[in-house]
């Protein structure tokens, strides 16, 4: 029916079919089940608006491999409506000048008085709106097993220690304490973390995005790798390789106690029929309580012919209005892009999440995740995965991997 209407150009409304307003092409990497059904309150979004959705998945969480791919559709001009980014990578599409400038709807909408100056900063290339941002994410949280923690008598660890005796406890009584996937970007989203827990703020910044030789190498980090070291010692002997949200599963599942990974994760959780509070507990990383890594998801809209323009503009719109921001990201695990859509629809991690990174942003401690993009370009992020990844297999020692860290960032610049 839809394309029929499309064939003929009729733009009324047809009984309850809403007119055909456009297809939009959008290339992002939310395959996982509590990923998907977010996905899906966008793309209803749009279909009762009678924009067409022409979905373009590339798995692979945190969009390594969808950059690949947009790159290649990109170089052979067909290039699609829209794109899943994140932080410095928004940035390099700017300054390639393949991106789309928004600043008509962002004006039309009011767009920036309502996203947070953190926000802009990526969002925005040259003074123009390239993206739109859907989401805030964070990084340093744990998600933990209920069950497990009653049954161990458990309480929520407020540091290092702390959480390293959980572990321990944990590993007594037959469980994984740490379900975690081996791929680079799940061991960098720990390290994200741990850096923060042990070296403060002002280390984070100095060492992830001022990209300090010092910092990088010194004893500090050397102690970040001894922490990194340990969670390793709690992980299963099945990790290499092993998807994010299969992790995830398994602390659904009570076979293992925590998972450290962004509050994606919730979004498997609540998928799986599971409740905060009374299935699974959310908690900051601990050592890092009142500061918050983030990354935001945004749409970056690219360059395309006049008649998918205003499907475009559409999917950008929609993208920010307040009810949508609330309806996506109480699914997706995220909190709203914008600073005035209330928080009632949320449940307790969520409201959390939305308090945690209010009070972030306004004392200073709202820093951008280095494992998503939002510390360092995408050369430097990607040396510092390798290593990482490296010490997490046993390739260095900590002292080594501290140095290889410096050597690495200093060469990708
Ligand atoms: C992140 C992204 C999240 C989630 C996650 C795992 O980079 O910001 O929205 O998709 O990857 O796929």
């Amino acid at each position: 029916m839809k394309k029929m209407i499309a064939a003929l150009g009729v733009t009324a409304m047809v009984g309850s079919v809403p007119a055909y307003a456009g297809e939009v092409e959008v290339l992002h990497w939310w395959t996982s089940g509590g990923e998907a059904a977010a996905l899906n309150v966008l793309k209803e979004d749009l279909q009762g608006k009678g924009v067409s959705w022409q979905d373009m998945p590339v798995a692979g969480g945190g969009g390594e491999n969808a950059m690949t791919v947009l790159r290649a559709r990109v170089s052979a001009n067909n290039a699609p409506t829209a794109a899943q980014m994140l932080g410095f990578d928004i940035q390099d599409w700017g300054a390639q000048g393949a991106a789309a400038n928004l600043n008509d709807v962002a004006a039309a909408e009011g767009w920036d008085s309502v996203v947070p100056a953190a926000l802009q900063a990526f969002s925005k290339h040259d003074g123009k709106w390239v993206a739109a941002p859907v989401n805030v994410h964070s990084t340093n949280w744990v998600w933990a097993n209920k069950k497990i923690f009653d049954e161990l008598n458990l309480s929520v660890p407020s540091n290092f220690e702390e959480m390293a005796a959980a572990m321990d406890k944990m590993k007594a009584a037959g469980y994984t304490p740490l379900a975690h996937g081996g791929q680079a970007w799940q061991e960098a989203t720990i390290f994200d973390s741990v850096v923060l827990a042990t070296g403060g703020v002002d280390f984070y910044k100095k060492a992830l995005i001022d990209l300090d030789a010092g910092a990088l190498s010194g004893a500090t980090m050397v102690k970040v790798f001894d922490r990194m070291a340990t969670l390793r010692s709690n992980v299963d002997e099945n990790f290499s390789g092993r998807d994010w949200n299969l992790a995830s599963a398994m602390v659904i599942e009570g076979k293992a106690g925590m998972q450290i990974m962004g509050d994606w994760a919730k979004g498997e959780f609540l998928n799986a029929g599971q409740k905060p509070g009374e299935d699974f507990l959310c908690f900051r990383f601990p050592g890092t309580q009142g500061a918050v890594t983030f990354n935001s998801d945004q749409f970056v809209m690219f360059k395309i012919g006049s008649d998918r323009q205003a499907a475009q503009g559409e999917l950008a719109k929609a993208i920010m209005a307040p009810s949508f921001q609330s309806a996506f990201n109480v699914v997706k695990g995220s909190v709203p892009a914008r600073t005035d859509v209330p928080n009632d629809a949320f449940d307790d991690c969520g409201k959390k999440g939305m308090k945690d990174l209010a009070e972030a942003n306004s004392s200073g401690k709202l820093l951008g995740s280095l494992a998503h993009g939002h510390a360092a370009p995408a050369s430097v992020k990607n040396a510092m995965y390798d290593v990482v990844t490296a010490h997490f297999n046993g390739e260095f020692s900590s002292a080594e991997a501290a140095e290889e860290l410096a050597s690495a960032v200093a060469a990708a610049q």
